[in-house]
C-alpha cells in the first residue's frame, strides 16, 4: 500500500467512527476495510443493552463488505478512543474475535493499520497480530 492509500483508509476509519453507537462504554471505534475491488467499507461499533450482543467496528465493516459480495480484504484501518476526547490517546488494536473474523477474508498477508491520527499510526501484517491462525486448512 502506498502512503496515499494508507492515509485514505485511516480517514475512512475516522469517518466510520463518527457513527459509533456506544452509550454503554463511551468508547467509540471506527474501521475501514479496503477490498481487492478497490472499494472501501466503513464500520463502527454498535453496542447493545445486553452488552454481549455488541458488534465491534471491524466486524461491522467486514459484514458490510462480505454482504456486498466483496470477500477479498487487502487492508483494514482501525481508530478508537473515548467518545468525548478530542484526540485519541491510544492505538485501538482489534480484539481476538475480530482478528479471527477478518483473517477468513484477508488471510495472513492482510495489512492492519492502527492509528491515533493520519500520521501517527502503526502498520502490521495480520500474521503478526494473529500468528498460527486457525484457517479452513486446519479442518481439512
Ligand atoms: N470494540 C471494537 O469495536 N473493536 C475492538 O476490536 C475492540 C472493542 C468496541 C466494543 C465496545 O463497543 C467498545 O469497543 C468497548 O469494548
Amino acid at each position: 500500500m502506498n502512503e496515499e492509500d494508507i492515509q485514505n483508509l485511516i480517514l475512512n476509519a475516522f469517518e466510520g467512527r463518527t457513527k459509533s453507537y456506544c452509550p454503554y462504554s463511551g468508547y467509540a471505534v471506527g474501521a475501514a476495510i479496503l477490498t481487492s475491488s478497490g472499494e472501501i467499507y466503513r464500520g463502527c461499533n454498535v453496542e447493545n443493552s445486553s452488552y454481549g450482543a455488541t458488534i465491534c467496528a471491524e466486524r461491522c465493516a467486514a459484514l458490510k463488505a462480505v454482504s456486498e459480495g466483496d470477500k477479498e480484504f487487502k487492508a483494514i484501518a482501525i481508530v478508537g478512543g473515548l467518545k468525548d476526547s478530542k484526540e485519541l490517546t491510544d492505538f485501538a488494536y482489534p480484539c481476538g474475535i475480530c482478528r479471527q473474523f477478518i483473517s477468513e477474508f484477508g488471510g495472513s498477508d492482510m495489512t492492519v493499520i492502527v492509528a491515533r491520527s493520519i500520521d501517527d499510526r502503526k502498520v502490521y501484517k495480520l500474521s503478526e497480530l494473529l500468528p498460527e491462525a486457525f484457517t479452513s486448512d486446519s479442518i481439512r
